[in-house]
């Protein structure tokens, strides 16, 4: 029984280092926009339009999707979080120099509202990462 249970702890530091598998990482995703979803007060309908290609369109919206960016490590304070970015870009694995050209692109974006400001890099952001050919279900 205790031999049982240090292999599974084993199983479970080992996969922590790699990459998460894409259907746990669809799971955090979820979890990441329902609890956005509670803390920002967005409704039903603002979901669909920050997920996938959409633009969020209300304030609500903008500041889910704002939280979204924010908790993947992507946006800290209304602007992109380098080393944020390359964890994610890892966890993704994905080729880390999508992350320069995200900075290049997108680093300059910003608007005096948070929820704008992230907003608007987010999907900067998200643009590069689906034109470089990510699996982006988001
Ligand atoms: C960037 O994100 C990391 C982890 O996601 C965090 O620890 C760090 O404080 C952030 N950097 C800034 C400048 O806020």
């Amino acid at each position: 029984m205790k031999a049982f249970t240090s292999i599974i702890i084993l199983i479970v530091a080992a996969s922590m280092t790699l990459a998460i598998d894409p259907a746990e990482k669809k799971a955090q995703m979820m979890q990441i926009y329902s609890d956005c979803k509670a803390s920002t007060n967005a409704k039903d309908d603002d979901i669909p339009k920050v997920m996938l290609d959409a633009k969020p369109t209300t304030h609500e919206g903008k500041c889910m999707f704002s939280c979204v960016m924010d908790k993947m490590g992507i946006i800290t304070n209304g602007k992109l979080n380098q080393s944020g970015m390359l964890a994610w870009a890892e966890s993704m694995s994905a080729s880390t120099s999508i992350v320069d050209t995200v900075m290049t692109e997108c680093g300059g974006l910003s608007d005096p509202d948070p929820c704008e400001s992230a907003t608007t890099i987010g999907l900067c952001f998200r643009n590069i990462c689906k034109n470089s050919g990510m699996d982006m279900d988001w």
